[in-house]
């Protein structure tokens, strides 16, 4: 048997499912169950009647997949796959932030352990952003870690002051104002989607700044035939893999070559057959933050629901 059937016999035995982020591998895809972005697949976490959750993505995500699943094992298939946005703030960090803006509501974006959202008012994901700052009816919010996510959020809002934390996704981060103006000189007739953890420079001379999900759909949707993606290397390998498959005639390019995440690669198809034979790794949450943790993220599942919060 090839590891992808014996993937599916174990996923079928244990009951599991297999959630898959688009910047993994593309290869995992076979194997997943859904694939998308943050606010996607924590959605289809919170619906699972799975016993075990494998979520090929990064330890922040298969952490929230736990706070909104007490009773499941999560697993991560390699405990490599960190988040380097997530840990440049924490719990002591956010403290110190707070006590410097005291009295005003904390935001915290998806990307970020579970000690800081125990720490913060409510959570958020890239494609719900600028919903949660809004709904929250506050003149002010504190947002961390991605000053730039934040920054967006409040040019968007245009009423809303959107006070940063510096945090900053490296990866985002190395896609400069000029990739985009070089980008539009070479395919003049493209449409530039960007994620709004690049540079507000950088979104600003963008056509359309979405999630990664959203900047698929954007895509799929589109009459326009060619695109200049400015986000991680998955999101291309995904639309270039289904504009082949279900003959879009459309094209998908990457803004510029290195644009990948190395957490996000570091789960592969042999890890994902390891997590369900042996069960491993299992991500946890420490007691004393779970409770708080949870509410956090459960706000956002409120907010968005109802649009206030009890
Ligand atoms: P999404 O909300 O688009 O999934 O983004 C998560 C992320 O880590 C992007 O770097
Ligand atoms: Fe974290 Fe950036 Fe990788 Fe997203 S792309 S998981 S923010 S390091």
């Amino acid at each position: 048997m090839n590891i992808l059937d014996e993937i599916l016999k174990l996923k079928k035995e244990k009951n599991a499912v297999i959630l898959a982020h688009c910047y993994q591998p593309v290869e995992i895809d076979e194997v997943a169950d859904y694939v998308g972005d943050s606010l996607y697949l924590s959605k289809k976490a919170s619906e699972t009647n799975a016993d075990i959750i494998v979520f090929a993505g990064v330890h922040f995500m298969a952490q929230s997949a736990k706070l909104l699943n007490p009773e499941k094992k999560v697993l991560l298939p390699n405990m490599n796959s960190g988040c380097f946005m997530a840990d440049m703030i924490n719990a002591e960090q956010l403290r110190e932030f707070k006590n410097l803006h005291k009295g005003v509501p904390v935001v915290c974006y998806i990307n970020s352990t579970a000690e800081v959202k125990a720490e913060s008012d409510i959570c958020c994901t890239s494609s719900n952003a600028l919903e949660i700052i809004k709904n929250l009816n506050s003149k002010e919010v504190l947002f961390v870690p991605d000053t730039y996510l934040g920054k967006w959020a409040e040019y968007k809002l245009g009423n809303v002051k959107v006070t940063t934390y510096n945090g900053f996704c490296p990866t985002h981060l190395r896609i400069r104002p000029e990739d985009i103006q070089n980008a539009r000189n070479k395919y003049p007739n493209a449409k530039i989607l960007t994620h709004p953890e690049c540079h507000w420079e950088v979104c600003k001379l963008s056509d359309f700044v979405g999630s990664t999900k959203e900047i698929i759909e954007y895509s799929k949707q589109s009459k326009d035939k060619q695109f200049v993606i400015a986000t991680e290397k998955g999101v291309v390998d995904r639309l270039s893999r289904d504009s082949k498959l279900y003959n879009w005639g459309k094209e998908f390019i990457l803004i510029k070559d290195d644009i990948v995440c190395q957490n996000m690669k570091w789960n592969s198809l042999e890890d994902i057959y390891n997590a369900l034979k042996y069960e491993q790794h299992e991500v946890t949450v420490d007691s004393s933050v779970f409770e708080k943790a949870k509410l956090c993220v459960d706000r956002m599942f409120e907010l968005l629901k109802t649009g206030n919060l009890k």
